[in-house]
């Protein structure tokens, strides 16, 4: 069975997203069960924000890159913040781009298994953003597993490096990353 190919990354464009290193951490479990894992970093890939003039022009290179990852990718870690109860504009932004199917071309969400986190310093965790997350991904053919992960005052969790200093924390984050894997190799 080839290892199953898994894309992580987070809604945030902040150089220190508490939801990145949530992500961070997500990457490193499922890579140590062998699963071939890349993370990538939301703001390096520079999207603008979608207008279709923009669209009609050629697809940015930052989308384009996007859309290829994410088409060879069986699964999908993805870590949305919170903002105002629900998904970053960021985020949204960087889905609607993906979301353009182009002429014969199979749409870039389609079939990928998301596993959803959420981190907030607030008492939630970013919890109710997920929800809006879930559909959106639904709706464009995504397979978001029903099991999720919000960390609640996600500051107190992290050490000076990013590294996850709560064992119970690092637990769930390693567990539905590793639950991840595993459906997607099912479905392979
Ligand atoms: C415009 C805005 C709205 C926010 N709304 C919420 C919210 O509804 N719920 C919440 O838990 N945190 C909210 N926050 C706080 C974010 O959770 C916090 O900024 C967090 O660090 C963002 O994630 P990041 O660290 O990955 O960038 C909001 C922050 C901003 C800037």
């Amino acid at each position: 069975m080839t290892a199953p190919k898994i894309i992580a990354l987070a809604g945030s464009l902040r150089k220190n997203s508490f939801n990145q290193q949530l992500i961070n951490e997500a990457a490193r479990a499922a890579l140590n069960t062998g699963a071939e894992v890349e993370v990538i970093t939301l703001s390096e890939l520079d999207i603008p924000l979608f207008n279709e003039d923009i669209e009609a022009q050629g697809t940015p290179t930052g989308v384009q890159l996007l859309k290829d990852k994410l088409r060879t990718a069986d699964g999908i870690l993805l870590a949305s913040p919170e903002y105002n109860g629900s998904i970053t504009a960021a985020l949204k932004n960087a889905i609607d781009w993906a979301s353009r199917t182009e002429q014969g071309a199979v749409p870039a969400f389609r079939n990928k298994v998301v596993a959803l986190f959420a981190a907030s310093p607030g008492g939630l965790g970013g919890l109710r953003g997920l929800n809006h997350v879930r559909d959106i991904l639904s709706g464009i053919g995504a397979l978001v597993l029903a099991d999720q992960l919000a960390v609640p005052a996600v500051h107190t969790v992290l050490g000076d490096n990013g590294e996850i200093n709560n064992p119970d924390t690092a637990e769930q984050i390693a567990a539905l990353a590793q639950q991840l894997v595993s459906v997607t190799s099912k479905l392979n």
